[in-house]
């Protein structure tokens, strides 16, 4: 296998990576991060090195424009977008959100196929172009970096909908963004638009057009890839593939695809690829929702070889059964950084050797944290710490449920739990309350007990448990999802006890149903 150097590259074959994790990931059924969160990964995704980060939607609630804003002013390097409809309102308050960022960009969109045009906006072809020209045109009086996408593009008469492009063009537009929005298309016929849209479509020669792909029949990526070989130097894509329904194409792969089989491809990104495992570990963590194991890149299979005659094949030479290296995407870098009698300079050394500046209070809590652990788990690494810190950010939340303790009794067939949890209370504060119930095993009577002390009926519907790193005392890390009168909350609890982890992510779920319950509706 032959590699590319850097001196073989054209920057004409520059694939630009646009992060939507934050955007269209976050309307992942069950995930609603907090502005802190997305902080903490907006700055993780600059790390990674993506272009532009679609950091939200602003008009949807002012805790998204809050989110926004204040990854516009913190997070250096890649461009800050945020995402509006057509509207002046929705365009004001994308540009309110994003104006302080070193580089800016508003994307607006509008749907241009009939079946959305008649049914959703129930409008006409020609109001459809009326309010691109406007959108356009406002964006760019407001900045120079303007994004436009047909939204369910390709399920849009192809004529139709190059004549609303030429319009956005005309307008301004710099980038023009073409999403495959129901996950429908082929990968040869999402190639072969992009060819026919360039001929329609001249001025296209001087933007970036996009491709945009969900995952509904699975073929995100390669409907992704076949944009770009069709000419396209931007795409859209979101850490673990998060995303509506299906979800988007996984960044991952499409970063390790161009990177791996770039001799064939030709074609390059700016990702520091080290920095890919970190990302998408935080981004689980934050949003609750695990990698399945067998994720390509970042599963935890992903580079584990099952079979003797694979393993002895890998013992002999890596590359019989490896196509990539663990350590390009940052997998294997989990090395002893802390012991049981480390101080407080040493945990916020190795800590930001992690990227994570931690002051203060939050010092103080983290380092409370690790000698709660460090006692009973002798050695952490650099594993063990981003898992207990990433958990830390979301204990002591604002406005959040929390489990502040418990004890159970347990038998063979009983259970019983008694909980101390902390309550929103209206004025802004929050107040303390207990719940005790029995259960099938000890996990059962928490939750149960959980549900009577926040006077919430939350039903489980996923549970899982899996290790942190090896080792008998590995931090155990539960994901768990709850449904609360039909909206779902995703949360993650990590700690050396097992019961502990699955109660503190039982009530970051909840908290989480409860919030997007109260949140307004309005989503792409
Ligand atoms: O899938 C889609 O069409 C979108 C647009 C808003 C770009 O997410
Ligand atoms: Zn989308």
């Amino acid at each position: 296998m032959s590699t590319t150097t850097e001196r073989d590259r054209d920057p004409a074959d520059r694939v630009k990576i646009f992060d939507t994790t934050l955007r269209d990931g976050e309307q992942s059924p069950g995930i609603s991060l907090n502005r802190q969160e997305k902080l903490e990964i907006a700055h993780q995704l600059a790390r990674l090195g993506v272009d532009v980060i679609e950091a939200g939607f602003p008009i949807t609630s002012p805790g998204d424009f809050e989110s926004v804003q204040a990854i516009a002013r913190e997070v250096q390097g890649p461009v800050v977008c945020a995402l509006a409809r057509t509207s002046k309102q929705d365009i004001d308050a994308a540009w309110e959100a994003v104006r302080d960022a070193e580089r800016p960009r508003i994307h607006t969109f509008i749907a241009t196929s009939d079946i959305h045009i008649e049914r959703k906006l129930q409008t006409s072809r020609e109001d459809v172009i009326g309010q691109v020209r406007a959108a356009v045109a406002h964006a760019r009086a407001l900045t120079d970096d303007v994004e436009f996408s047909p939204e369910d593009g390709s399920r849009s008469d192809l004529e139709y909908m190059a004549e609303v492009i030429a319009v956005a063009l005309e307008e301004g537009a710099s980038t023009i963004n073409v999403p495959d929005t129901v996950g429908y298309a082929l990968p040869g016929e999402y190639a072969a638009m992009f060819t026919r849209l360039h001929e329609l479509v001249p001025a296209l020669n001087d933007a970036v057009l996009s491709v945009h792909c969900h995952d509904d029949l699975g073929l995100a990526v390669a409907n992704s890839l076949a944009g770009l070989q069709a000419g396209c130097r931007q795409v859209e894509c979101a850490i673990n593939g998060i995303g509506e329904r299906a979800g988007n194409a996984s960044l991952e792969e499409i970063v390790m695809l161009l990177r791996t089989r770039e001799p064939s491809l030709g074609l390059w990104t700016g990702i520091e690829t080290r920095e890919i495992a970190r990302t998408s570990r935080l981004v689980s963590r934050l949003t609750g929702y695990p990698v399945q194991p067998n994720k390509a890149i970042v599963g935890r299979n992903a580079f584990a070889h099952e079979a003797g005659i694979h393993q002895d094949g890998v013992l002999k030479e890596r590359t019989t059964y490896e196509i990539m290296d663990a350590e390009t995407v940052g997998l294997k870098s989990n090395a002893i950084v802390l012991g049981k009698h480390s101080g407080r300079h040493a945990l916020k050394a190795a800590l930001e050797e992690l990227g994570f500046t931690v002051d203060g209070q939050a010092l103080n809590a983290a380092f409370k944290r690790f000698k709660e652990v460090a006692d009973r788990k002798k050695s952490l690494s650099a594993m063990d710490l981003e898992a207990l810190l990433t958990d830390e950010l979301r204990t002591g939340e604002i406005g959040a449920y929390a489990l502040e303790d418990f004890t159970l009794k347990a038998g063979r067939g009983f259970a019983q739990a008694i909980v101390e949890v902390s309550v929103p209370s209206d004025g802004g504060g929050s107040a303390r309350r207990s719940g005790v119930s029995e259960g099938d095993g000890p996990i059962d009577a928490i939750f149960k007990a959980i549900n009577a002390a926040t006077a919430c009926d939350a039903a489980l519907s996923d549970f899982r448990v899996e290790a942190v790193t090896e080792g008998e005392d590995a931090l155990g890390q539960v994901s768990v999802v709850v449904d609360v009168a039909g909206v779902s909350g995703a949360g993650q609890g990590v700690s050396t006890d097992t019961v502990q982890a699955a109660g503190e992510a039982y009530i970051r779920a909840l908290s989480v149903a409860l919030a997007r319950r109260s949140a307004p509706a309005l989503r792409s």
